[in-house]
């Protein structure tokens, strides 16, 4: 089969496609053969790094973790595998350092997929599982409920027009941050105010939102702290070192308004909900724009712009 991998080491790290051999399925897996995949940040800070390594690594060679996220059908089941059928359309995305969905043919654990929604397209599918996920998890973590107030930061990329519209869906009023070129998507996604951070500095502002969902990274509790309830919970997604040390830094020093980070999990609770959503008409994918498995190293330098309106996908079968 066919195969996104690496080539390089580190920051000179690319990526090219090769010929492998199909992976084998354990007791509690599905083999899927893969119809589309999609691009998270995470790859190319994290995945490609990690499979550019391996290979001196000795017995870790074999490691191929080239994308999170697949929509396809599954083609072999594991003997204690009873959620799914071979045959059944499923999407679904795993973080163990063995799920490479970016190639033909991907081994998942039946925990981590879910029946794809039955209104989307493979490619449509796969653009859904780690961003949406994110913005699921990040609202229940935050307690996001039926009247909420929520502040998402960062609403034009992957994560944030999920989050606009899973917030939404959840009962909450939104207001997304994004710049002005994207207004008219995040409104269109169900944002009641949309705020363009290019031309006036939000964080000077005084407001009571419950939620703040800082998807970009760039902010931390003190910098949002007085746009926030009393009670109000920061969330960050702590893309990167920093963010991770602002995040928890000032949690000390603002009274009862609390910093959290979110890490996301492969569910397939959670899936099912987001499947619930997306065929309520609630959630709908936002592409960027779609690559084929071939040009796999193009899909990365789009997404590594950090200018990506929703998401990136990778077209493996078509
Ligand atoms: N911890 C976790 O579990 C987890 C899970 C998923 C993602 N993440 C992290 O979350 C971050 C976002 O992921 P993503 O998939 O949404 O990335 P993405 O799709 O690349 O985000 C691109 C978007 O970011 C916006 N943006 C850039 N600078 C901004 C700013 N200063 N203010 C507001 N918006 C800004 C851009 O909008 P404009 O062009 O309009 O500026 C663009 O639409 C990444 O760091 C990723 O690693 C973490």
């Amino acid at each position: 089969m066919k195969a996104a991998t690496t080539r390089g080491i580190f920051a000179n790290t690319s990526l090219i496609t090769r010929s492998t051999q199909r992976p084998t399925v354990g007791v509690n897996d599905v083999l899927v053969e893969v119809h589309a995949s999609s691009v998270n940040p995470k790859d190319w800070k994290l995945n490609t790094i990690i499979s550019s390594l391996t290979p001196k690594l000795g017995a870790l060679a074999k490691i191929n973790i080239i994308g999170d996220d697949l929509a396809g059908v599954v083609v072999e089941k594991g003997a204690h595998v009873s959620d799914f059928a071979i045959g059944d359309e499923v999407y679904g995305m795993d973080m163990r350092l063995r799920t490479a969905a970016c190639a033909e043919y991907a081994v998942i654990s039946e925990k981590s997929i879910a029946h794809k929604p039955k209104n989307m397209s493979f490619a449509e599918a796969a653009s859904v599982p780690l961003a949406a996920l994110t913005a699921l998890q990040a609202f229940y973590l935050g307690g996001v409920q039926q009247g909420s107030k929520v502040l998402v930061i960062g609403a034009s990329g992957g994560v944030g027009t999920f989050a606009v519209q899973i917030g939404k869906a959840m009962g909450a009023h939104i207001t997304g941050v994004c710049s002005g070129k994207n207004s008219e998507l995040v409104a269109g996604l169900g944002a009641e105010k949309v705020i363009d951070y290019t031309r006036s500095d939000f964080l000077q502002e005084t407001d009571d939102y419950d939620v703040v969902f800082d998807v970009t990274a760039y902010q931390s509790l003190s910098s949002c702290s007085s746009l926030m309830a009393e009670q109000g919970v920061f969330i960050s997604t702590a893309g990167h070192g920093k963010a991770l040390f602002n995040t928890y830094r000032p949690h000390f020093s603002q009274g009862t308004k609390t910093a959290k980070a979110i890490w996301v999990k492969s569910r397939n609770e959670d899936l099912d909900k987001l499947k619930t959503f997306i065929e309520g008409g609630l959630v709908k994918a936002v592409i960027d724009s779609a690559f084929t498995l071939d040009n796999i190293q193009q899909a990365y330098v789009q997404s590594q712009t950090g200018r990506s309106k929703g998401k990136v996908v990778i077209l493996v079968k078509q």
